[in-house]
């Protein structure tokens, strides 16, 4: 077996392995990333589109904002669709000046691939059988697979950013830690097409045939998602079904806008909430995907994987250059206290626009009625504006 030593040892190449790692290299701090899956695999994947400006700064503190600044699209504002009309939540007005940014989770990570592989960092692709070991000593250390040889990495801490299947946080007893789980009894079927968005601005639509959104990627390049029975699957929808469905979904005047076009990608995913409390067993930390998931209706997931990045990159900096490991074990309240923000937030926008089987005839009404209080009320627009930007990062001391 031969045996490998670096400072970070990162499981996962997704945003959270690949941000983590390049803020760490950027501060002279050696991590070294063990990836399951390909290079093209890791890339092609389409998921999240929205940053909030904590993750924009971030990615720019990485130095790999440059594309993401020409390319990305500001957005100072969405629109709710409800009742067959239009309202328009202005984030920037209600939040002092705040926006996010329309960039895909897919642009993050080639510009992250892209910037560890100029940097002579390395990630080695296709791991296999990584296991972690003796997360309670001083010096914890790896096993795994690549290229039919076996190795040992040794390290002084662990970075656990292997998604929600991945092995780091099964790897802790389960008597240390605390799960809290919420599964949703539909999921969201996608459709990316290379057509021009409906509108120039992000659309949720709540209606009695169940939930639409209308997002994009470019001004050529748009991504539309309904909500679907947990159980449907791609094959039940042909493109034809998909555009008819969104259609119905929509108030009249916007869904004649609608160009439509083949798909290029068509997926179904379902939709969970879930919190691992805590996220560090000894040097193991978890992060991102790996500690927690949200429904997709507040955008929140992948600026959470940011967030915890921040934190944890934050805590090591002092670490290796003050000496300070009293602040390690800080790192999960800290992280966990905005998590179950954007976790109540992401229920919430999930519980008020979307049609939910088994609810009866007072709990639709509470709920409609809910969701016209927020939006009639400045109060409760500003209420939404500033969890959808992103609330602030806390300090780590
Ligand atoms: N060994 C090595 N790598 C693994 C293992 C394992 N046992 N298990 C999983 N991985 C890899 C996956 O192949 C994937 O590339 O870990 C990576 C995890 O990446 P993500 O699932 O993208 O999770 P994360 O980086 O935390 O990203 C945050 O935000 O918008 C959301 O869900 C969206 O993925 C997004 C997330
Ligand atoms: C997306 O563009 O993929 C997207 C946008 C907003 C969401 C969820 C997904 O709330």
């Amino acid at each position: 077996m031969k045996t490998l030593k670096t400072q970070i040892a990162i499981i996962g190449a997704g945003p959270s392995g690949l941000l983590l790692g390049q803020l760490l290299h950027e501060a002279g701090i050696e991590t070294l990333i063990l990836e399951r899956q390909t290079p093209d695999y890791v890339a092609g994947r389409i998921r999240a589109g929205v940053l909030e400006q904590g993750m924009v700064d971030l990615l720019r503190q990485a130095g790999v904002g440059r594309r993401m600044d020409i390319e990305g699209l500001v957005h100072d504002g969405f629109e709710l669709a409800l009742n067959g009309q239009l309202t328009h939540i202005d984030l920037k007005s209600l939040t002092g000046g705040k926006t996010v940014m329309i960039y895909g989770q897919t642009e993050v990570t080639r510009d992250l691939m892209a910037a560890r592989q100029a940097a002579g960092a390395i990630t080695l692709y296709e791991a296999r059988n990584v296991q972690p070991h003796d997360l309670k000593s001083q010096q914890p250390w790896l096993t795994f697979e690549h290229d039919g040889e076996s190795f040992r990495l040794e390290c002084d801490y662990i970075a656990g950013c292997d998604g929600f299947h991945g092995v780091a946080r099964q790897s802790i007893p389960t008597e240390h830690v605390k799960v809290f789980e919420r599964v949703y009894p539909f999921g969201w079927l996608g459709i990316l097409a290379e057509t021009p968005p409906i509108h120039d601005e992000l659309v949720y639509a709540k209606h009695e045939r169940g939930f639409a959104l209308c997002s994009m990627r470019s001004p050529t390049r748009s991504r539309y998602y309904l909500q679907v029975p947990a159980e449907e699957t791609v094959e039940d929808w042909s493109d034809q079904r998909f555009w008819d469905e969104l259609k119905a979904r929509l108030p009249a005047e916007l869904a004649a806008q609608l160009v439509t076009g083949p798909s290029i990608e068509k997926s179904i995913a379902p939709l969970r909430s879930f919190v691992v409390e805590p996220m560090q067993y000894g040097r193991l930390f978890l992060l991102g995907d790996a500690a927690h998931i949200v429904p997709p209706t507040g955008a929140k997931g992948l600026n959470l994987a940011a967030s915890d990045v921040s934190t944890l990159f934050n805590i090591l900096l002092k670490v290796y250059r003050e000496g300070r490991v009293d602040l390690l074990e800080k790192y999960s309240q800290i992280c966990l206290r905005r998590i179950w923000k954007a976790e109540r937030f992401s229920w919430w926008m999930t519980s008020m626009l979307h049609q939910f089987p088994e609810a009866d005839g007072f709990s639709q009404r509470i709920a409609q009625s809910e969701l016209e209080y927020f939006v009639d009320s400045e109060a409760g627009r500003k209420t939404i504006a500033e969890n959808y930007v992103g609330l602030p990062y806390e300090a780590i001391e």
